[in-house]
């Protein structure tokens, strides 16, 4: 038996063999607006583990480093242990979601550079945003720290906008997550968490569908269909795999 060391909303983490591994498994959980809205997305866990996998290895492969070492099974992938900083770091490229409600920005505006935006990971709290002041002040993340941050989300943006652009999707905004490795006194951020349709607001290209969360968030209907676009499109399930995930047959 894997000993549990925590549950959240779409993932649970188990101890790994050796005790500088995790295992991070996904669930078709899905949870909206600070879990008051909740559900299953059937084959989300399956599909996100393989999205994940595949832009964790493409970021490893041009050196952003992330926890992700290989993908064990349909549902769970190997990862190395962090210390997680307890904030979610936002990236948008076009303005929606919170930044149109906060602050009366046109829907689906491009923005003229990209926007990086803090919020502390507090459900308690709501996950207010907070600004760089907050974070060096507060000693949540040092100043070197939370520079290498920001350049990595730069770097990771870059990249993921090209990527699902070849794909013909266009990559609206997203949320990541970091942690720190420490190799005695060595210290390395960490890319954290998942990408994945669950934390990435994706729409196609042509014709600006939604082909991520908000379709459950907003009741859009034709969820599953929707993340399982998004994993053709990126070639990461084979025909024969993706009907196992339909029949939940795994
Ligand atoms: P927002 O517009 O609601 O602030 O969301 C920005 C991006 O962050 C969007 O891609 C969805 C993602 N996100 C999460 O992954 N987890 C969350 O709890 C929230 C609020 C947003
Ligand atoms: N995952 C978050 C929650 O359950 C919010 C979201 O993704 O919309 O609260």
């Amino acid at each position: 038996m894997k000993k549990k060391i925590y549950e959240g909303k779409a993932k649970v983490i188990y101890k790994g063999k050796d005790p500088n591994t995790l295992i991070q498994y996904f669930k078709d959980d899905a949870t909206a607006f600070n879990n008051k809205k909740k559900g299953v997305i059937p084959g989300k866990g399956v599909i996100n583990n393989f999205i994940s996998e595949l832009l964790m290895t493409r970021l490893t492969d041009i050196n952003i480093p992330n926890h992700f070492i290989k993908r064990l099974n349909m549902r769970e992938q190997l990862i190395r242990k962090l210390e997680i900083i307890a904030i979610e770091v936002v990236v948008r490229n076009i303005a929606t979601g919170s930044l149109v409600k906060r602050l009366g920005i046109e829907e689906g505006k491009i923005l003229s550079r990209p926007i990086i935006e803090f919020y502390l990971k507090d459900d308690k709290l709501n996950d207010p945003i907070i600004s760089e002041e907050h974070i060096i002040a507060f000693e949540w993340a040092t100043h070197n720290e939370l520079e290498e941050i920001i350049s990595l989300s730069a770097r990771i943006n870059d990249f993921l906008t090209g990527y699902f652009y070849s794909q013909k999707i266009r990559l609206v905004d997203f949320k990541l997550e970091f942690g720190r490795l420490w190799e005695n006194h060595d210290c390395t951020i960490m890319l954290a968490d998942e990408i994945s349709p669950d934390n990435c607001r994706l729409w196609d290209m042509q014709t600006n569908e939604k082909l991520d969360k908000d379709r459950f968030r907003q009741d859009l209907g034709k969820v599953d269909k929707a993340y399982k676009e998004v994993a053709y499109r990126l070639g990461v399930l084979s025909e024969k795999e993706f009907k196992k995930v339909l029949k939940n047959d795994f």
